[in-house]
């Protein structure tokens, strides 16, 4: 295990601190049903600074004179082990993973209390996890028990979060490389998909297609819920139910991706079940895939976040004035918020250890600028469910296109290139099924 990267975050988290102790739990496993847990998946935040998969485990931080970074984790139980598997405890944990000190878990409140006391502030995920909210009052009112004999507790909580937000936002090689990683066995399960769908067959079964394409390369889990919608169902933005019937003539909308060493990727392409885009199909098709290239084209240095989504927008709206979808002028539209209807949600988002990933869209009101190393999803879409003034051809309509991109010094990458888009392509890939 390279550790060194996450020794300098936890360095650089410390430098950002100023002074003060911090606390950031991992994940807390969760109940399935009675006596089955839901898969683990540990906390990014944790993940990011920690590198150390086990649940029940705390990354605790002083800043200061005298920087430390302290494991607090599971205890060595042979007898555990044999039912769960293994585990590392505290020693191997910081051994293996290069932390100044690790105790058991059962220790965080007693040490956390020793590590506050005379310190400004406790830096705390306030509010992510009611069980270490708690603990996190028990410690500092172990520290306030104590005032008599002249120790002071930290007057202020601030969420460490921000802190670490700020440097989420920007990814480094190591990261990038999980995410290109991710990208490429993501794009690979969509053409497999892709491949498999004829008429008759079920969403489900494609889904499966991607399920196998993902663990096969050994990612843990998909990024978030696979949708696979067919038909009327690519209008149903969160649609997951995915167990309806493919037919000869609809488009199959499918937004999944996996994820590898934590690290998301996010992609979505809609093909004919045919193999074949019908006129109507294609126009609407051809619209989103120039609202993405316009918005990727603002994906640089320099540009702020909005720029993309408003290229995008642009594209859309003209594109439904064409289709007779919506009346007036691009500006009009764009005021009245006509385009609404059939193109509810933005362009993207950060991307990285979370699929909506952390950062600030905004500083001090102002949308933010692209910088180097930044990832994000461009996504536009185009959902026409049946309604007043929609024709027949083009109801139930549902596309969106959406890549990962990279900002880079000059200019952008797209990480998911593999993943085909241009219509001759989707239909020469289809036709050799
Ligand atoms: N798959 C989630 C999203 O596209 O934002
Ligand atoms: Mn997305
Ligand atoms: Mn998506």
């Amino acid at each position: 295990m390279d550790t060194k990267a996450f020794a300098e975050r936890r360095l650089r988290l410390i430098e950002a601190m100023g002074s003060g102790v911090a606390v950031i739990p991992t994940a807390p496993e969760r109940i399935r049903n009675r006596d089955t847990h839901h898969p683990y998946r540990f906390d990014s935040y944790f993940y990011y600074l920690a590198g150390f998969p086990e649940p029940d485990a705390a990354l605790v931080l002083v800043a200061g004179d005298a920087p430390q970074s302290i494991l607090f984790c599971r205890e060595k139980d042979s007898e555990r082990e044999v039912w769960d598997g293994f585990r590392y405890g505290p020693d191997a944990a910081r051994e293996a993973f290069g932390f100044d000190a690790a105790h058991p878990i059962g220790m965080l409140e007693e040490k956390l209390a020793e590590l506050a006391a005379d310190r400004p502030v406790l830096f705390h995920s306030i509010g992510y996890d009611p069980a270490s909210d708690a603990l996190v009052v028990a410690a500092l009112n172990r520290v306030r028990a104590k005032e008599r004999s002249g120790i002071a507790a930290p007057a202020r909580i601030e969420d460490v979060r921000a802190l670490i937000d700020e440097m989420r936002v920007v990814k480094d090689e190591r990261e990038l490389e999980a995410m290109r990683r991710a990208a490429r066995i993501s794009a690979r399960a969509h053409r497999r998909a892709m491949l498999r769908a004829a008429p008759a067959r079920h969403e489900y079964e494609l889904e499966a297609e991607l399920l196998h394409e993902f663990r096969a390369a050994g990612a843990a889990s998909p990024a978030y819920p696979s949708i696979v919608a067919s038909g009327a169902n690519a209008c149903v933005l969160h649609y997951v139910a995915n167990d309806g019937v493919l037919r000869d003539g609809d488009l199959v909308l499918i937004d999944a991706a996996c994820e590898i060493d934590g690290y998301a990727a996010d992609i979505t392409r809609c093909f004919p079940v045919s193999g074949r885009f019908s006129a109507a199909q294609r126009d609407v098709y051809a619209l989103v895939l120039a609202a993405q290239a316009a918005a990727i084209g603002c994906v640089a240095p320099g540009r702020n976040w909005d720029e993309p989504h408003q290229a995008a927008l642009r594209v859309i709206v003209r594109g439904l004035i064409d289709l007779h979808l919506i009346e007036g002028s691009v500006d009009a539209a764009i005021e009245s918020g006509a385009y609404r209807r059939f193109y509810m949600h933005r362009t993207g988002h950060w991307l990285g250890l979370d699929v909506h990933d952390a950062g600030a869209y905004k500083r001090a009101g102002a949308w933010r600028t692209l910088a180097p190393g930044m990832t994000l999803t461009v996504e536009p879409g185009c959902y026409i469910r049946p309604g007043e003034g929609v024709p027949a051809a083009l109801e139930n309509v549902g596309v969106r296109i959406e890549d990962d991109v990279l900002v880079t010094a000059d200019g952008c990458e797209v990480l998911t290139a593999d993943a085909v888009k241009r219509i001759d392509d989707i239909e020469a890939a289809m036709a050799g099924r």
